[in-house]
């Protein structure tokens, strides 16, 4: 894992841990042994540490933090290399994260290539940098800086660390090794970070503090970064060291990092799909076709254009096809101006859009995603036209959300090539794609779809074909558990409150106000079957009119609604209901342990893959907090046996549909975690 060459006077030591370089215990010891070497060769005068293969190192190995770590431990690794009494110089290349960033840190100076980038993500995994990060950063770039970089966990340029003080010279993207030895020529003394003073910044603290509390709340990883920052400043390098480490084993114990680190391997592992023969070969897409420019479809080309892909847009008439584009330019221009991209980059985007009212301009795709309304019908009368003008070998995707992919394949004369690509409102920003597997789709077409997905930046995630599929599906116990628990009494502002205190951005309500509360209305408002009919019925349709379970204002903030609270007394009254006052934990039950009960089925039904999947769809595709892990993981830290107990106390309100998994029961039964 560790390799050593000399180049005359200078030692270089090479990490060679595929495929990130990650810190593991053998990568300690090789690297422990190797200094050793360099401090007692008298030939050598200094020493360059350098990542073999595509980066210099992604950091500590994720892997080995659910075991306990053997020794050497990076920050005593890292102390003997500051320690040397040989310049070492980091030659970073690629990436340096986390640990491999603090291993940098610990060297005397660091070289890197124009396009490297550098960060400590730890926070993003619950964590804090935890071998001296905190300490030996703001020591080189100062308090504001140090902070951004470590509670964001982004990554920053080489060409920025060089300004800051982080980096102390840039090399040529293909002539590092050549570049850090010049520099390694060049130095006599070694730097050590540790030694420098940081300048205290006070009033650095108190304002990033201030500006970013509320996004930070009931977060532990990012207070803890903050709170070890502050250490860096006010105490000798030796006591802030103590403080990082007991910051660090504090969250590595928590809920947090634990759920944290549970959907970092989670997201990896959803790529996989368990049954994939391994000689299968993605089709090659160099055209994108999507019909529809409404939002969907719109959101959805952006993404391809972005990833530089060629996209061909159809619409009905010219009046939505432009507006479609607008929206589009629209939003690429308002990224702009936010400068997330340049204006080149927003005129090479709309140079790649081809917009047309030519149906059969698809002929020249490779991809073709239908994203228009939901309606069998409609969605059947395009894939057989597509059927008749698509490329032999094209894949044929729709963006249905609910329905059946098989059906709409059966129209085809080629059901192998169907696919269901379902992004997630807005199509340009949210993460997730649901890749829906037909029971025909062929496994390149199954493959294809997955790596695209990966290329355009999304988190894709095989789901087998049911009403709903893996997300949707488990959405409608709870939105239906919500309108039942309005008519027993609770308020729409007090479950909505109950999810937005669990860390969901928005609980049912809000988004059924904003997704349209008419949503599937049959739009007769004289048949008043259900509550959301009676709502459409008085016109309260949702955000998008100013009413719906909320009244909004012109700035579209929501207040409760006595309008809405009188139609929900009046329906309830009519199904002979009385309120009571409904308590939080019932909230809980009724709409969040539904879901759990709803996602075993899927996972018991082979709609997912494994329960990790689920809980990818849920933290990617409706905002479920990752630090609570997914509804899956979730469920296994509350305990099956609570859940199961807790819907087994609520049967009776749970409605005559409702049935408890047979997989949830026996798991609980068992204690075996809901993890396969
Ligand atoms: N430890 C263990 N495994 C890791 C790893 C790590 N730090 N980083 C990546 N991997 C694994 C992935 O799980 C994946 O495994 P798989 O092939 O079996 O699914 C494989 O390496 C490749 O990873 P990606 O698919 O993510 O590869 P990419 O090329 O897309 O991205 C990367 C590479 C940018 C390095 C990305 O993997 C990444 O962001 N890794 C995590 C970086 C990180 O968070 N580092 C901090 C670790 S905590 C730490 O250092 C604590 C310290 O302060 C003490």
């Amino acid at each position: 894992m560790i390799h050593t060459v000399s180049h005359g006077d200078i030692l270089e030591i090479q990490i060679a841990n595929p495929p990130v370089n990650a810190l593991a215990a053998g990568v300690r010891q090789g690297l422990t042994e190797a200094i050793a070497q360099g401090q007692s060769d008298p030939a050598i005068t200094a020493i360059i540490i350098r990542g073999n293969g595509k980066l210099f190192s992604g950091g500590a190995d994720i892997a080995e933090f659910d075991k306990p770590i053997e020794d050497p431990l990076p920050p005593v690794i890292f102390d003997a290399i500051e320690a040397s009494a040989k310049p070492v110089i980091a030659a970073i290349h690629g990436m340096a994260l986390g640990g491999g960033l603090e291993l940098a840190l610990a060297c005397h100076y660091r070289v890197a290539t124009k396009g490297a980038k550098l960060g400590l993500p730890e926070v993003k995994l619950g964590l804090l940098p935890g071998a001296g990060g905190t300490q030996r950063l703001p020591r080189l770039i100062g308090i504001s800086a140090a902070l951004d970089m470590i509670v964001s966990g982004s990554t920053m340029s080489a060409t920025r660390a060089k300004e800051l003080g982080l980096v102390d010279a840039l090399a040529d993207d293909a002539e590092l090794l050549r570049d850090a030895i010049a520099f390694a020529q060049n130095v006599s003394e070694p730097r050590r970070s540790s030694a420098l003073i940081v300048a205290t910044e006070p009033e650095a603290l108190e304002q990033f503090v201030s500006a970013n509390a509320r996004r930070l709340k009931g977060q532990d990883a990012p207070q803890a970064c903050i709170e070890a920052v502050k250490a860096s400043a006010e105490l000798p390098f030796e006591e802030g060291m103590l403080k990082e480490r007991a910051l660090f084993a504090r969250l590595m114990n928590g809920d947090q990092s634990k759920s944290l680190r549970h959907i970092f391997f989670a997201e990896r592992t959803a790529a996989k799909i368990d049954d994939m023969p391994k000689d299968v070969q993605p089709r090659a897409v160099g055209r994108v076709g999507v019909i529809g420019a409404g939002t969907m479809g719109g959101g959805i080309a952006m993404n391809f254009l972005s990833a530089g892909i060629p996209v061909t847009i159809v619409e009905m008439t010219q009046e939505a096809l432009e507006r479609g584009v607008g929206i589009i330019r629209k939003n690429y221009e308002t990224s702009a101006a936010r400068g997330r991209i340049t204006s080149d980059q927003v005129g090479q985007a709309m140079g790649l859009l081809k917009p047309t009212l030519d149906f059969g301009s698809l002929a020249e795709c490779d991809l073709i995603i239908e994203a228009v309304y939901e309606s069998m019908g409609v969605k059947k009368e395009i894939f057989s036209k597509l059927d008749r003008i698509a490329k032999p070998g094209a894949l044929l995707a729709s963006n249905t959300s609910y329905l059946d992919i098989d059906e709409i394949a059966s129209v085809t004369g080629r059901p192998q090539d169907v696919v269901g690509m379902h992004f997630f409102s807005p199509a340009n920003v949210m993460k997730l794609v649901e890749v829906v597997r037909g029971a025909s789709t062929a496994p390149d077409v199954l493959a294809t779809a997955m790596e695209l997905s990966r290329r355009i930046g999304k988190v894709p995630v095989v789901s087998g074909v049911c009403h709903g599929f893996i997300g949707n599906r488990m959405l409608l116990p709870q939105l239906t558990n919500a309108i039942e628990l309005v008519l027993d009494g609770a308020t729409p502002a007090q479950v909505d409150k109950v999810h937005a205190d669990f860390g969901m951005p928005m609980g049912p309500f809000l988004m059924t106000d904003l997704a349209g509360v008419d949503i599937g209305w049959h739009r007769d408002p004289a048949r008043i079957e259900s509550l959301r009919d009676a709502m459409c019925a008085e016109g309260r349709l949702g955000q998008k009119v100013n009413a719906g379970f909320y009244d909004y204002d012109d700035k579209r903030r929501p207040s409760p609604s006595p309008v809405a609270a009188k139609i929900i007394a009046g329906f309830a009254h009519k199904q002979g209901r009385g309120a009571r006052q409904i308590s939080d934990e019932e909230i809980i039950v009724r709409t969040l342990y539904t879901m759990v009960n709803e996602g075993a089925k899927i996972l018991d039904e082979g709609i997912a893959q494994r329960a990790s999947d689920i809980d990818v769809v849920w933290v990617f595709g409706y905002g479920w907090p990752a630090v609570k892990g997914g509804p899956m993981h979730w469920a296994n830290t509350v305990g099956l046996t609570d859940i199961v107990n807790s819907l087994d106390a609520y049967k009776d309100r749970l409605g005559t549909d409702f049935t408890l998994s047979p997989l949830l029961s026996a798991c609980a039964a068992q204690g075996r975690a809901l993890d396969r």
